[in-house]
């Protein structure tokens, strides 16, 4: 009886999840944080490598930072009233451009700036992942990682980190990101299909390839085998 239950309660779980041919998943994280760090080397990439073909990866590398100086238009009330409810320091003027503040410091902003100016520069999904793979392991050395992965360190990469282009990027990355309903508590944040749920988060977190592998409509072979 108590067999029948459980298997019962499985099957409302599997047939409740929503079905599709791809899988889309935004993956909300931060270039110092270690939670972000080994969920990428250790769940995110090797699942790509077998799943890619039923997997469409976004990559939103703001996290927990805060834009803390702003000086145009249109961001600019909506971030008064979260700094207000927030008690964080208000805007400090800073040219045409923004100061942010990270979880971990200013490396941490660096790093989300030149991972945003790397998403943006490679056009290959599986060379842009493991490019960021590779910087989230060695933060900040987008020369040697770009080598690595089989990626240069284009021009354009260099001067969007070194200009402008990286902070606008990463701006807004951070708008993107202070939209998500319901706010974000944690990195990295995964949003399966357009939609935050609990039990996708921590699934997604702990077994990435069970959660895709659960919302494909039909699973592929890949998805016979546990990983490893
Ligand atoms: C992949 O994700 C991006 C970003 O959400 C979206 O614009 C695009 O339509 C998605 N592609 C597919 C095939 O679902």
């Amino acid at each position: 009886m108590k067999i029948i239950l459980q298997i019962s309660a499985v099957l409302l779980a599997v047939t409740a999840m929503p079905k599709n041919s791809i899988v889309n998943l935004h993956v909300y994280y931060e270039s110092l944080c270690p939670d972000s760090r080994n969920f990428i080397n250790s769940q995110l990439v090797p699942t790509w490598n077998e799943l890619m073909d039923f997997m469409n990866v976004t990559m939103n590398p703001f996290g927990k930072a805060t834009v803390r100086s702003y000086n145009g238009p249109s961001f600019s009330q909506r971030l008064r009233n979260r700094f207000a409810n927030q008690r964080v320091r208000p805007f400090t003027p800073n040219g045409d451009s923004w100061d942010f503040t990270c979880q971990h410091g200013p490396a941490e902003c660096d790093g989300n700036a030149l991972q945003s100016c790397v998403l943006k520069y490679t056009e290959d999904p599986t060379i842009r992942l493991n490019y960021i793979n590779c910087l989230m392991q060695n933060p900040g050395e987008g020369e040697a990682c770009g080598a690595s992965v089989g990626q240069s360190y284009v021009p354009s990469i260099q001067a969007c980190y070194e200009g402008l282009e990286g902070k606008a990027l990463l701006k807004d990355y951070g708008d993107e990101t202070l939209s998500l309903d319901p706010a974000l508590t944690f990195v990295p944040w995964l949003i399966f299909d357009g939609e935050w749920n609990e039990q996708s988060q921590w699934n997604g977190f702990f077994a990435l390839k069970s959660e895709v592998c659960n919302r494909l409509t039909v699973a592929p072979a890949q998805c016979q085998t546990k990983r490893n």
